[in-house]
């Protein structure tokens, strides 16, 4: 259990040696704007992670609104989720729409064959969806169809949710209980077709992109970001090849290609690795392997700067987060997880490497919101806990939609464990849309605390305040018993001639403005 701890660090402190890493921002060098779609989130129906965690249905003894727990929408609410993706993930390939619409009570039964083979009822649809969203206050990102659908059904989708018209689908909605479009901000055209999504190669994929696209129709006020599905993991044909080949016109829309990439500790997909109780090597391997994250980012921007210089198509890591072997006895399917200190930092090191690449990335989404892989949230029936990942996410607020400004690290703490090194500290700035800096700084290594001295050129800087989030154990994480074990205090510093000077304890995040 750790304490609250406030850390001031005053002049005796800062004035010590010299500190070990350096990190230089300048305030006058701003580069992109860090889109807000980069904290968005992920529901799938997959496990407990609609029905349950999200979704108790409006005659549920759990409080809710519309069928959506109130507790569950409350703690996001805080987290200004900005952006939800849904119905899938693999699940969105053999979702056929027209099941989820109309009165629930006569809509099929069908398996969710991807996902622990349990009754999909379709209890949650188009209408249900469109509620959590507005209530969040976020934006609407629907996954199409590509694997089990045809060109029409997805088209008429689009036309369901967007049209203003008289036109049958339309009425149809508006006999539903929705008079005005709902407004659809994103739509994929499948998911990792690669893979779940139907097996092809990036040639046949980017075929068949084509030819969903040219009859996706919407009006001109409701026309969504079109996503392609695009690679994972160190794959860059995907990205290659859609943006050499799909060449926009009139009628034919690629804003985006998406990419997955999830972070194993062992790599191997049979035994992923323990969500607590870990040895330090497998602490070391997972962040050994998010990190690769960043050069993976990079060889997809190489692709794509090549096929469009002019940077018209994103980069949407719209699946990312730690996938360990499920904790506790729910069907394997189900993908529960613990998430601990050690997701904290996973989080927060892709936040970063994620500003970093703001040019092209204006979207990622963690998988997933509630009950499934790295989660905000878990659930015990009526009972909720917040997760290390949703402290994180509180914490990085400030960086939606603020403008980046140049960072350079020198002289990087390294972590060192076998034959394994990796930089120890990680550091993000930007100038929010409150107008102070903010920075964010993390420390990898669950041994020792790092020496950091932040020098900010361009602007006087008096002190730091913020939160900090650290813990005493690798694995440390919240209960339904012990909710509160890892959660964020506050933290402040002072800085001396303009310079400050932090120990960043082991294994922490530190969010902090400038004063
Ligand atoms: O997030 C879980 C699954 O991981 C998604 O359904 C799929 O797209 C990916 O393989």
């Amino acid at each position: 259990m750790i304490k609250p701890l406030v850390m001031a660090l005053g002049l005796g402190m800062s004035l010590g040696a010299l500190a070990d890493t350096q990190v230089k921002i300048d305030a006058a060098k701003t580069g992109p704007v860090i889109n807000k779609n980069i904290y968005g989130q992920f529901a799938e129906h997959l496990g407990r992670g609609i029905y349950e965690g999200l979704w108790v249905g409006p005659d549920s003894t759990i409080p809710n609104t519309k069928g959506w727990r109130n507790d569950v929408v409350g703690a996001l609410k805080e987290l200004q989720v900005p952006l939800i993706r849904w119905p899938g993930g693999c699940f969105a390939d053999e979702y056929h729409w027209r099941e989820g619409i109309g009165p629930r009570e006569q809509r099929p039964a069908r398996v969710n064959t991807n996902w622990g083979g349990v009754i999909e009822d379709n209890a949650v649809g188009t209408h249900e969806f469109f509620d959590l969203v507005e209530m969040l206050g976020a934006e609407a990102y629907v996954n199409g169809n590509l694997g089990t659908g045809t060109p029409q059904e997805m088209a008429e989708w689009l036309e369901y949710m967007t049209s203003d018209s008289k036109s049958t689908l339309a009425e149809l909605r508006r006999k539903n209980g929705r008079d005005k479009p709902f407004r659809v901000h994103y739509f994929a055209i499948g998911n990792e077709a690669w893979g779940c999504g139907g097996n092809m190669t990036p040639e046949f994929y980017t075929h068949l992109y084509k030819q969903y696209a040219s009859f996706l129709k919407t009006p001109k006020d409701n026309t969504p970001v079109m996503i392609a599905s695009g690679g994972h993991t160190e794959d860059t044909s995907w990205a290659d090849h859609l943006t050499a080949n799909v060449k926009p016109n009139w009628s034919l829309r690629m804003d985006a290609v998406s990419f997955h990439y999830y972070t194993l500790p062992t790599g191997d997909w049979v035994k992923k690795g323990a969500a607590t109780g870990f040895p330090e090597s497998e602490w070391m391997s997972t962040m050994v392997n998010t990190l690769k994250m960043d050069q993976f980012i990079i060889n997809n921007k190489k692709v794509m700067d090549k096929n469009d210089p002019e940077k018209k198509v994103g980069f949407y890591v719209d699946e990312w987060g730690t996938w360990y072997d499920v904790t506790g006895d729910d069907d394997p399917g189900f993908l529960y997880q613990q998430n601990s200190m050690r997701d904290a930092i996973v989080a927060a090191l892709n936040f970063n490497i994620f500003h970093k690449h703001a040019d092209r990335v204006h979207m990622s989404i963690i998988a997933q919101m509630v009950n499934v892989l790295q989660a905000m949230i878990l659930t015990d029936k009526e009972k909720m806990i917040l997760t290390p990942t949703y402290h994180v996410f509180k914490m990085y607020k400030p960086f939606q939609d603020a403008t980046s400004l140049q960072i350079e690290l020198k002289n990087v703490a390294r972590y060192k464990l076998g034959k394994s090194s990796i930089p120890a500290v990680s550091a993000t700035a930007a100038r929010a849309k409150d107008g102070k800096i903010y920075i964010a700084l993390v420390n990898a290594n669950p041994n020792q605390a790092e020496k950091v001295s932040v020098n900010l050129a361009g602007v006087a800087m008096n002190s730091v305040k913020g939160e900090i989030l650290t813990a005493a154990a690798m694995d440390a994480h919240n209960t339904f018993a012990a909710p509160e074990n890892v959660k964020p205090a506050p933290f402040a510093a002072n800085a001396a001639n303009g310079k400050l000077a932090i120990d960043v304890p082991a294994k922490s995040v530190i969010v902090v403005a400038v004063e």
